[in-house]
């Protein structure tokens, strides 16, 4: 299985069939990544971005989910704490620490709960943060899921910065750690090298710093 980074919280994940999670990047690029199942974690406009144009089938909690349908997109509901397989592709929708309103839609829609995702694979297992806190139950997403790779935000502001990453990824105990969600703008500006230097220095834990569109090869 392959992964890119098209940048931001923007992750493709190439294997038995093409995942695209959080498609917010360039319109052109999105829909030329051709995904087969797109998976939503929350509503603001940089992580559903691209979602209605791509029309393709939609993972994201109940709400976003009916707001895709009404919008005509093939889209399936699901909550915190379920799992959902389709194609052979299995989605856990875990916690995050975060808000969710669908901005494309208007001041006050409620996009429900922001969420991240545990996505299983050809035997890899992926553990996409989403926007969000840090918090202690990321403890048992690595106990349950065991993640072999984990995508945490570290812009701060909106989400954890370096400091509460570190914790984070000893808290998650994925082998692999790439940083997301940073230097998109001044307002989450972020040293992916600070993280990777104090978590290596530390623990056995790897981080991996991608460039934007850069693809990294996954084995189990
Ligand atoms: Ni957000
Ligand atoms: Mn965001």
């Amino acid at each position: 299985m392959q992964l890119t980074w098209p940048g931001h919280s923007c992750v493709l994940l190439t294997g038995t069939k093409k995942v695209l999670i959080d498609p917010f990047v360039e319109r052109g690029s999105v829909i030329a990544t051709n995904p087969d199942l797109v998976a939503i974690t929350h509503g603001h406009a940089d992580h559903m971005g691209e979602a209605c144009a791509l029309k393709k089938k939609t993972i994201a909690i109940t709400e976003i989910a009916k707001y895709l349908k009404a919008k005509g997109l093939d889209a399936e509901g699901m909550n915190i704490g379920g799992t959902l397989t389709i194609d052979g592709v299995t989605f856990t929708m875990t916690p995050a620490l975060h808000s969710s309103v669908i901005e494309e839609a208007g001041p006050g829609f409620s996009g429900g709960a922001a969420a991240g995702f545990v996505v299983r694979m050809d035997g890899v297992t992926i553990y996409h943060a989403g926007d969000t806190g840090l918090f202690s139950d990321m403890k048992l997403i690595g106990e349950l899921y065991h993640p072999d790779i984990a995508l945490l935000p570290i812009g701060g502001r909106f989400t954890m910065g370096v400091a509460e990453a570190m914790v984070a990824a000893s808290f998650i105990g994925a082998k692999t750690v790439i940083p997301i969600h940073y230097n998109t703008w001044d307002k989450i500006a972020a040293d992916p090298m600070a993280l990777k230097t104090a978590v290596e220095r530390t623990t056995d834990i790897h981080v991996t710093i991608m460039k934007p569109g850069e693809t990294i090869n996954l084995t189990p």
